[in-house]
C-alpha cells in the first residue's frame, strides 16, 4: 500500500504538492470514491485511480532511452560530475532510477535508464547474449587482419564481429560489457579509439531523432527488442 500523493508523483502525473492541491479540488478518485487526504493509502497495481475522471494506467517501472552526450557520467549521482540522471527533468527523476550498464564518460549514444533491476540484469549478463552495437573511430587504418582478430576473440573477451566502414571507422558488436571493452579490443590490434558511440542494444537502435542529451520513454515492444538476442551487423 502506498500514499496516493506518492503513487501519482511516481507516475509523473504531478508533484506531491500539486497532488495535494488536486485533492483539495476533489479531482482525484480511487475505486469510485473521491480522495480527501494525500496520505490515504492504496495498492497502486490494483486500485482504479482517476484524475479528472480519467483512469491512470499505472506503470510499475520506467524505461528511458537516452542519447548520452560525451562528458556526462553514466551513474545515478556524483558529487562533482553531471550524470545521465541529472539530465532528466526533476519530475522524471523517480526514486531508484539508474543507468543499466556503463558507457565511459567520453562515449556517446544509447543508454537505458530504468528502475527495473531484473531487466537491467538480463540485458547486461553475457549469459543472456544481448548484443550491443558500437561505432568506433580509431587512429590507425583498419585491416581485414583486425576483423579476423576480433572474430577469433581478443584476450579475455569473447569473439566479436567487426565491420570496417572506412579506413578509420568500424562497427563492433559485443555481448559483454567489460570495463573499456571496445577500447581495449582496439588497443590489442594497435589502435586507439578516438570516438565511440553505442548505436543499438538487442535489436533496438538509438532513436536518431534524439539530440545529444535527449531522451524518451520506450514502448512495450521496444523493451522486448532490448532483450532480443538476434545479432549480426
Ligand atoms: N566499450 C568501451 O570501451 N567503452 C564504452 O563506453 C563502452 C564499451
Amino acid at each position: 500500500m502506498e500514499r496516493i500523493d506518492k503513487i501519482l508523483s511516481s507516475q509523473n502525473i504531478a508533484s506531491r504538492s500539486e497532488v495535494k492541491d488536486m485533492i483539495r479540488k476533489k479531482r482525484i478518485s480511487v475505486n469510485g470514491k473521491i480522495v480527501l487526504k494525500p496520505d490515504e493509502k492504496f495498492e497502486p497495481e490494483t486500485a482504479e485511480i482517476c484524475v479528472d475522471g480519467k483512469v491512470i494506467s499505472f506503470k510499475k517501472y520506467v524505461y528511458i532511452m537516452m542519447n548520452k552526450p560525451s562528458g556526462v557520467l553514466s551513474a545515478s549521482n556524483d558529487r562533482y560530475a553531471e550524470t545521465v540522471i541529472d539530465l532528466l527533468p526533476k519530475e522524471m527523476q523517480r526514486r531508484g532510477l539508474f543507468p543499466a550498464g556503463r558507457l565511459d564518460k567520453d562515449t556517446e549514444g544509447f543508454i537505458l535508464i530504468t528502475d527495473d533491476g531484473e531487466l537491467a540484469h538480463k540485458m547486461l549478463s553475457p549469459k543472456s547474449h544481448v548484443y550491443k552495437l558500437y561505432q568506433a573511430v580509431v587512429d590507425k587504418v583498419l585491416t581485414g587482419e583486425d576483423v579476423t582478430a576480433f572474430k577469433n576473440g581478443i584476450g579475455e573477451f569473447l569473439p566479436a564481429e567487426m565491420k570496417i566502414l572506412d579506413e578509420h571507422t568500424a562497427l563492433v558488436e559485443i555481448c559483454e560489457g567489460k570495463f573499456h571493452q571496445v577500447k581495449k579490443m582496439f588497443n590489442a590490434v594497435g589502435a586507439n579509439v578516438t570516438y565511440l558511440k553505442r548505436l543499438r542494444i538487442g535489436t533496438l537502435f538509438l532513436d536518431e531523432t534524439l539530440e545529444k542529451g535527449g531522451f524518451r520513454e520506450l514502448s512495450e515492444s521496444e523493451i522486448r527488442d532490448i532483450l532480443c538476442t538476434k545479432h549480426g551487423i
